[in-house]
């Protein structure tokens, strides 16, 4: 096995989604090298999105600080083919393009041994790196002193469920699919896999409300079948982001709505001012859901959910309502059936009171298994420190764990854009690998990381997903105290209280 290192890169970056993109711009004075499984920048946008997916994010919140949207004052959701373009834009205008090596899969990382160093780049290589071309079995190791892992929680591997034994997908004489083969479908082939037929959609979020949405597009006329959703649970979508007129981040990104919300490491007195002032949260929170019950007819369909707004949001699960779905829905295009167990006969998908629904095809929107991605590459025991039991990865500051050396996490962390949480997390991390401060002991970080792990648990009982979305203000202080910044990004004392943070707040500061 022969360790040979194209432009002598210290950094590699595995994977050139949004995170990688952002990771590579921050170190591109360290020339690092890009490993990228397929043969396109992009991550979900490019291989892991449906004809009808659009950014449910601002298109101004999802931007990068310093390359701005071509129309950023259009209130329009762009399409998954825009932000394709833009990010393709942004990595051209940056020249990232050169760095990356696509069709280039990391299948297995190795710890070579380490020196204790205070430092990123320590002088000597840590991690092995074995990398796998598409089209050919030869497999290629390179050395390097930083890793930076970048490699998406959605996309690539499908979540799939567990059925009971002879009662898989195998009896079902239609077809099945998970989503992440539907998006492999052209608007075309989509339409004719939907039309006419009785179509099941598994699962009641985001990719499962697009996907109704579009089976009842295919399916317009007298001919056309209806679509069953499988609800196993509801949770709370907007229809846009305004409530009773007012902005929704008014209520969630602003210093002062953040401010009544606990956030790691907060002091007693904050801790008892929070449980003071649950009250105002929970009003907040009904609200909100007073709008969103007027706006979206959740009750006549059994969809209310039993828990709070606020609690979703708490866990980055909100979803936006594709437009016209209830007319759908009114019309009888889709067709909501709660279930908690099923299984797939002959003929479709069968309940645990033993009814049966019948079906064509049957699509799996039921996520994916980003751990599993993560599992496949990183080597033992370092794999094991990043399962935890809250299924949170402890990261501190998002980024590093403090018992994996010389490795970083970018994409990891959720918030209400993802690309801004990467970005933000890409400019710390470079500014600890040119030694602009110094990390706490690892004590202090762990401690740290289970703070924030311990918030999200009291704030939602959804926390699977590392979401700041209540406390992501102070995340962003945090970052700009290490980095030397002022924390307070705003102009005037006003705008700083009452003003959304967003991802223009946090241009770079030399
Ligand atoms: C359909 C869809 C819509 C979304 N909409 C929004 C939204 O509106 N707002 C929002 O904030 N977030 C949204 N998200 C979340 C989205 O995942 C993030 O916004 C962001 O795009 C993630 O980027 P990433 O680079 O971290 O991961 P990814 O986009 O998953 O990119 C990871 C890259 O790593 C590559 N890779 C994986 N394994 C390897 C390997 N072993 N070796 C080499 N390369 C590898 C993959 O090919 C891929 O290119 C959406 C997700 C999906 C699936
Ligand atoms: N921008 C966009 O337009 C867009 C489009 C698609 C996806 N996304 C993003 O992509 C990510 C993944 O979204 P996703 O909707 O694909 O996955 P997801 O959020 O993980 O949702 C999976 C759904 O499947 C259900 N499910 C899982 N196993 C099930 C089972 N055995 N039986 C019944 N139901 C089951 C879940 O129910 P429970 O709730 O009960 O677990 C949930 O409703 C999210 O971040 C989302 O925001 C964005």
């Amino acid at each position: 096995m022969m360790a040979m290192n194209e432009n002598h890169s210290k950094i590699c970056i595995i994977g050139a989604g949004v995170s990688g993109i952002a990771a590579a711009k921050q170190l591109s004075h360290h020339n690092p090298i890009v490993f990228e499984a397929t043969d396109s920048i992009g991550g979900v946008w490019s291989h892991c999105s449906y004809n009808s997916t659009k950014l449910q994010s601002n298109r101004r919140g999802y931007e990068f600080t310093d390359f701005h949207w071509p129309q950023r004052d259009n209130p329009e959701f762009p399409t998954h083919l825009q932000i394709l373009s833009y990010l393709h834009s942004y990595a051209q205008h940056f020249d990232l393009i050169k760095n990356i090596r696509f069709n280039s899969k990391v299948v297995e990382i190795n710890f070579i041994g380490h020196q204790p160093s205070s430092t990123m780049l320590p002088g000597h290589p840590v991690w092995r790196v074995a990398v796998k071309a598409t089209h050919s079995d030869t497999i290629q190791w390179y050395e390097f002193e930083l890793v930076v892992v970048c490699i998406g929680k959605y996309g690539d591997i499908a979540e799939i469920p567990e059925y009971p034994s002879k009662k898989g997908h195998e009896v079902f004489k239609g077809k099945v699919l998970h989503t992440l083969d539907y998006c492999k479908l052209d608007h075309e082939a989509a339409t004719q896999l939907l039309k006419g037929n009785k179509v099941v959609i598994v699962g009641s979020k985001k990719s499962a409300l697009d996907l109704a949405m579009e089976s009842a597009q295919a399916n317009q006329g007298p001919n056309g079948q209806p679509c069953t959703m499988l609800v196993r649970s509801s949770h709370w979508t907007v229809p846009h982001y305004w409530v009773w007129g007012l902005p929704l981040s008014l209520f969630y990104s602003t210093r002062s709505s953040q401010f009544i919300h606990e956030r790691p490491g907060q002091g007693l007195l904050k801790t008892l001012l929070c449980l003071m002032l649950s009250p105002l949260r929970r009003g907040v929170s009904k609200f909100i859901e007073s709008y969103i019950l007027w706006k979206l007819p959740l009750e006549k369909y059994g969809l209310k959910p039993e828990h709070s707004f606020e609690e979703d949001y708490a866990s980055c699960q909100m979803a936006i309502m594709p437009e016209n779905f209830f007319s759908e829905v009114e019309k009888g295009k889709i067709v909501f059936k709660k279930v908690s167990k099923w299984w797939f006969w002959n003929g479709g998908i069968e309940f645990e009171d033993n009814s049966k629904l019948e079906a064509d095809v049957v699509v799996l929107a039921t996520g994916f298994d980003g751990k599993k991605k993560l599992k496949a590459i990183m080597p033992e025991p370092f794999g094991s420190l990043l399962e935890y039991p809250t299924g949170i990865m402890p990261l501190y500051r998002g980024t590093i764990h403090p018992l994996i050396p010389n490795m970083a996490f970018v994409g990891y962390v959720e918030s209400l854009s993802n690309l801004h949480s990467s970005e933000l997390r890409s400019v710390w991390l470079a500014g600890l690998v040119d030694e602009k401060f110094k990390l706490p002991s690892v004590e202090s970080m762990l401690s740290q990381t289970l703070k924030e792990i311990e918030v999200m648990k009291r704030s939602t009982r959804f926390y699977k997903r590392h979401c700041i979305s209540t406390y992501s203000i102070n995340h962003g202080d945090e970052i700009c105290k290490d980095l030397g910044w002022s924390s307070w990004r705003k102009k005037t004392w006003i705008s700083e209280a009452f003003g959304a943070y967003s991802s223009e707040d946090f241009e770079k500061e030399d």
